[in-house]
């Protein structure tokens, strides 16, 4: 080697770009069907799932014209129990799995119309949900207001705690023999109209058989990506605040609380450890991250509007992320129209919740070459612009 020269060499049959939970659990799953796999991160964990309140809510969170993202949704939580008691027996890690269930509630006559055309859809999408008045609602739930108009109940919503399921991950592929490259991906390497690997920051040439983009709110802007196959995902801005619970008799939330206020989602994720999250502002402002006065404001005033007793508990924590927006909110998962580049991005405000779905998707893909069925309406090649022209009517 030339003493001036930096560069050095790695090969894998699996480059994942980007350590955050999609790129992790892709790379544990990839490993464990046997293939050399890599990730490149300069922190392996972060991401926004070190901001993300982490509620598994298929139900709650559902939406109109979404019932295929749902499809996806209820697969992932109904793998959950299995994977997070996987996820713990690898690691010896509890990752804050809680099967806490949601209540979502209504303030005043207009949050009830709406929280009622939620319960309709959810019926008539075949989700158990259960109407409660607003006494049954602070029967459950004695913090709430007294102002709480009636909520539905569903039982099936749970959480986990992201920063734990992040760290359980990063142990989890270290034990499955996972490479860790801690820095920047530079460019997409591309070899005789083939993704054959990455240009790394530390000057390390990443060769792979394959790669999987999945750098979350970044993956569009990773150089050397053609410009037909780059994915179409912008960053949505959430403000995330934590407090601190009492530990007295009896619980001061036992289960998440959200709502709408004043057209705003609003939610209090308490955790088993005390940690009470309450989320989350949503803001199309690119890339910035500023926690602000009026975001931490606003959060802090809805929050008490539905549960006055949260200004006697400590704040401990402001953050500000990113969560990958795509355009019909769903992710984009597998093959590109570039031979040997996949994508696992785009998951939006579900990437907790579809966590262990797309480890079990890229996984399969990587392996066979075809996506799993509950999979497939995810396809990146949705957004390619032939795919598109097929699609027009005649
Ligand atoms: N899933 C909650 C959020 O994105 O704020």
């Amino acid at each position: 080697m030339s003493p001036t020269s930096t560069s050095t060499s790695a090969s894998s049959d699996v480059l994942v770009i980007g350590g955050g939970i999609i790129g992790l659990v892709t790379a544990w799953r990839a490993a464990q069907r046997g293939l050399a796999t890599a990730v490149v991160d300069p922190e392996p964990g972060g991401g926004a799932a070190e901001v993300a309140a982490g509620m598994l809510a298929a139900v709650t969170e559902l939406h109109y014209g979404e019932q295929t993202l749902l499809g996806l949704n209820l697969a992932s939580a109904r793998r959950y129990p299995d994977f997070a008691a996987e996820l713990t027996e690898l690691t010896g890690r509890d990752l804050g799995y809680r099967r806490c269930g949601t209540l979502a509630v209504a303030l005043d006559a207009d949050d009830r119309a709406h929280l009622r055309e939620l319960h309709a859809l959810q019926q008539q999408s075949g989700l158990e949900s259960q109407w409660l008045s607003g006494r049954e609602c602070r029967r459950l739930e004695p913090m709430l207001a007294p102002g709480v108009r009636g909520g539905l109940r569903v039982d099936g919503d749970h959480q986990i705690d992201p920063r734990r399921l992040a760290g359980a991950l990063v142990a989890a592929c270290e034990r499955t023999g996972v490479v860790f490259h801690r820095t920047w991906a530079e460019r997409l390497a591309v070899v005789r109209d083939r993704a054959a690997g990455a240009v790394l920051a530390d000057g390390t040439e990443a060769a792979a058989g394959q790669v999987v983009l999945a750098g979350g709110s970044l993956s569009g802007r990773l150089a050397g990506v053609p410009e037909d196959v780059l994915p179409p995902v912008r960053p949505v801005k959430g403000q995330v605040l934590r407090l601190t619970m009492p530990r007295r008799h009896g619980p001061f939330l036992s289960r998440t609380v959200r709502a709408v206020v004043r057209g705003s989602h609003v939610y209090l994720v308490p955790r088993a450890s005390g940690e009470l999250v309450v989320g989350a502002t949503s803001e199309e402002l690119g890339w910035d991250t500023t926690v602000t006065a009026g975001g931490v404001y606003e959060l802090l005033r809805d929050a008490h509007e539905l549960v006055p007793g949260i200004t006697e508990l400590p704040l401990t924590e402001t953050r500000a992320g990113l969560r990958p927006g795509s355009p019909d909110n769903a992710p984009l998962l597998g093959p590109t129209g570039l031979d040997g580049l996949l994508l696992a991005t785009g998951h939006y405000r579900n990437g907790v919740l579809l966590t262990p779905v797309t480890g079990d998707a890229l996984a399969h893909v990587l392996v066979t070459g075809e996506l799993p069925e509950e999979a497939r309406p995810f396809t990146p090649k949705r957004f390619s612009p032939a795919t598109a022209l097929t699609e027009q009517p005649a």
